[in-house]
């Protein structure tokens, strides 16, 4: 069974596509992505444990990493990582940082279609797991908790530290353009 969290109407429940209200804060919208993140790892290990997994969670994972993982991975890439090499001193020394990430979301981007169509077997009810299908289901959770750990501790607060308010505001429009919102959606500031 799936849990829902209950906090801040604008903050998701771990499920839903994150609002794009917290596009008023790029920011706060990929740290928000982030905690979806985690919540899929969650989903991951248990599918991979479990004798019976359970069906709609491994449909909703197949739908979080091929629709909207894709979205996260280019905010990052294209958007938040140039700003960041752009404001950062040399004492953040946010070049290492980065090249660490941009080879974990090369690898992610390799291994993600594979752990797609499993999922989306398994969300249909499809044959059992085998041995390897569950290491793949462990190791691309295990990579991704490295990977959020990195981006949570160093990446996302050196962001909040270095960019300016122009920087946001070109962030925020660059997101909504890649979502098809930046005609619905005006008047968002920080
Ligand atoms: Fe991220
Ligand atoms: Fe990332």
């Amino acid at each position: 069974m799936i849990a829902r969290r209950a906090h801040d109407p604008r903050r998701g429940d771990g499920l839903s596509p994150t609002d794009p209200r917290l596009l008023g804060n790029p920011l706060d919208f990929l740290h928000e992505d982030h905690l979806r993140e985690r919540e899929i790892c969650v989903m991951l290990d248990r599918i991979a444990a479990a004798e019976n997994p359970d069906q709609d969670a491994a449909a909703h994972a197949a739908g979080f990493l091929a629709d909207e993982l894709p979205l996260h991975f280019a905010d990052e890439e294209e958007d938040l990582f140039p700003l960041l090499r752009q404001r950062c001193e040399p004492e953040d020394d946010i070049e290492r940082a980065l090249a660490r990430l941009s080879a974990d979301h090369s690898h992610a981007g390799v291994e993600t279609p594979d752990l797609v169509t499993l999922l989306r077997r398994v969300a249909e009810g499809e044959a059992a797991l085998t041995p390897e299908d569950r290491a793949l289901l462990t190791r691309y959770a295990s990579h991704s908790r490295r990977h959020l750990i990195l981006e949570n501790a160093i990446v996302l607060p050196l962001a909040r530290a270095r960019l300016t308010r122009r920087d946001l505001d070109r962030m925020r429009l660059a997101m909504l353009h890649r979502r098809g919102l930046d005609r619905l959606i005006g008047g968002l500031r920080c």
